[in-house]
């Protein structure tokens, strides 16, 4: 297998803030088009953003004819960390490659939480993805909720600390802490979003100072009400939303919402 000629770690840009979707199972490959005929219809307009979407596996077909030539990026939502062999029902990195990918999530806490998932799986699973040159998109983030981010930053400084020998600086990272995410769940404070970025940025400039220009983005129950709150906070580099993207009106009116004032505050950094 051949690895192919791209270089999508120019996609990764800490200038202009990301938003994605993470789309979990929630769509056939053929509500899965018309959900992103609709979204890229709705967001045409959107220049100075980066966005992507992460369908299911069945559904990345459709993602590539539908999202041809548009500026919406998209990926998949899972990969296994080898490249090839007898392994029922999974799918690998040159597969994902192959279909085109840009971005691929590891580590979601869904899959964490259901599959028991590892910190040294999910480095894997980013180091096979960047092999194939794309993107990982990896999920960090606290089970329980602490008193302090302080204290709640203790299980997402062993996750990084587990991605030692990942290159962060081909990759994204996504904050998403569990008690956030789904149904049910409220969206973290203002205050906890920015005091968890500042002490993943300064974890970050201490251990992984490859990563000073990988984006950091927001995740868990982020709404239109909350979303240009969040982006606002320091050292928030974009938002990763779950089911209040699933109404491809509603993912453009968060889209819409936020401004890319971003850059400017990290020229300077
Ligand atoms: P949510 O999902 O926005 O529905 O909480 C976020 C996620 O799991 O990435």
């Amino acid at each position: 297998m051949s690895r192919p000629e791209r270089a999508p770690a120019s996609a990764v840009c800490r200038r202009q803030p990301m938003i994605g979707t993470n789309m979990k199972m929630t769509m056939t490959p053929s509500d899965a088009a018309s959900y992103l005929a609709t979204l890229r219809d709705l967001t045409v307009d959107v220049a100075d953003r980066s966005l992507f979407v992460l369908p299911p596996f069945p559904a990345l077909a459709a993602a590539a004819e539908v999202l041809a030539g548009s500026a919406i990026a998209w990926g998949a939502q899972d990969v296994f960390p080898e490249d090839s062999g007898a392994h029922t029902g999974e799918v690998s990195a040159p597969m994902l490659a192959d279909v085109g990918c840009t971005y691929v999530l590891v580590g979601h806490y869904e899959r964490r939480r259901d599959r028991g998932e590892s910190d040294e799986l999910v480095a894997r699973k980013a180091q096979a993805v960047q092999h194939w040159q794309m993107i990982p998109v990896i999920c960090i983030g606290e089970v329980a909720q602490a008193d302090s981010a302080k204290l709640g930053f203790a299980p997402v400084r062993r996750q990084l600390d587990a991605l030692a020998d990942v290159d962060l600086s081909r990759a994204v990272l996504a904050y998403e802490p569990a008690w956030a995410i789904g149904e049910g769940s409220t969206a973290a404070s203002p205050e906890w979003i920015r005091d968890m970025h500042e002490l993943i940025r300064r974890r970050l400039d201490t251990s992984h100072t490859e990563a000073r220009g990988t984006p950091v983005i927001s995740g868990g129950s982020i709404s239109r009400e909350s979303a240009a709150q969040m982006l606002r906070q320091p050292y928030v580099d974009g938002l990763f939303v779950g089911r209040n993207a699933l109404d491809p009106l509603n993912f453009s009116r968060i889209i819409h919402s936020v401004s890319p004032g971003l850059a400017e505050r990290h020229e300077n950094d």
